[in-house]
């Protein structure tokens, strides 16, 4: 049997599912349950009936699916998969933000460790981070730890005043004007699809930006044949399978070749064959906390439309 099937054959023995970020190795999709953003992946999460979930993801990923679902075994296939922006703020340094800004609400990017949900009011994905704002109804708030996914949200609603961390993501970082720039020469007749935590010059020179979720919609949707995708290369591996088992006849670029987040590659289909078979690399949570961040989850999946 090949590792796929030995992987499914498991899979199948012991009530596991398997949740893969559109970030991951594409191989990997061929024997996950669910493959998305994290706003979807954590929502499948919340609502699975399996005894185990292995996450495809990094371990703020894997955190959250045991913040939301305490009794099922969560397991992270390579634990060197970690979050360069998550760890950019501890509980230490998120005190003294909100004691430089006292009395206002603070939105957390899931994209940050439990301890830090724990001391937020509401999370947020890049999905719905503009309307988790909206939601609070408030003229100022505080965002951690992404800066630019803040001033992003800022600059969408205009009328609310975002206090943000300095957090940011390296990877998306990476992506300059020049970039765009580029791509407009060599590329006129492509559109460009950009992800908000890019920096943003970048956002603003873009055709269309939006979370991972939105661009694949966008590029699915869209009549234009040819597109630059400025975020990771996961996101463009996939639109690439997609539009050829598909026949979408459409073409997607990657901005810039160096836009691959190496911490998402970490998990291999060996991993997850040894994790679920020895049900190692659990995740586990200080009840105290989890508690008091699955509050703060459970306020972003409670509005419903969103
Ligand atoms: P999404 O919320 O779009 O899944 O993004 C996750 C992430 O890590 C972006 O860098
Ligand atoms: Fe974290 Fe950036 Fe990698 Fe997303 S792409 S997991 S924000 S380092």
């Amino acid at each position: 049997m090949d590792i796929k099937e030995e992987i499914l054959k498991l899979k199948k023995e012991k009530n596991a599912i398997i949740l893969t970020h559109c970030y991951q190795n594409i191989e990997i999709d061929d024997v996950s349950d669910f493959v998305g953003d994290s706003l979807y992946l954590s929502r499948q999460a919340a609502k699975t009936n399996a005894d185990i979930i292995v996450f495809a993801g990094v371990y703020f990923m894997a955190q959250s699916a045991k913040i939301l679902s305490p009794e099922k075994k969560v397991l992270l296939p390579n634990m060197n998969s970690g979050c360069l922006m998550a760890d950019m703020i501890d509980v230490e340094s998120l005190r003294l933000f909100k004691s430089q800004h006292p009395n206002i609400p603070v939105v957390c990017y899931i994209n940050s460790t439990a301890e830090v949900k724990a001391e937020c009011d509401i999370c947020c994905t890049s999905s719905n981070a503009v309307e988790i704002v909206r939601g609070l109804n408030t003229d100022k708030v505080l965002f951690v730890p992404d800066t630019y996914l803040g001033k992003w949200v800022e600059n969408k609603l205009q009328n609310v005043e975002v206090i943000t961390f300095n957090g940011f993501c390296p990877t998306h970082l990476r992506i300059r004007p020049e970039d765009i720039i580029t791509a407009r020469k060599n590329h006129p007749d492509a559109l460009i699809l950009t992800h908000p935590e890019c920096h943003i010059e970048v956002c603003k020179m873009s055709d269309f930006v939006g979370s991972t979720k939105e661009i694949m919609e966008f590029a699915q949707k869209n009549n234009n044949k040819k597109f630059i995708i400025a975020t990771e290369k996961g996101v463009v591996d996939r639109l690439n399978r997609d539009s050829k088992l598909n026949n979408w006849n459409k073409e997607f670029i990657l901005i810039n070749p160096n836009i691959v987040c190496q911490n998402m590659k970490h998990n291999t289909l060996d991993d997850i064959y040894r994790v679920l078979d020895k049900e190692t690399n659990e995740i586990t949570l200080e009840e105290n906390i989890r508690i008091k961040a699955k509050n703060c989850l459970d306020r972003m999946l409670m509005q419903k439309k969103l």
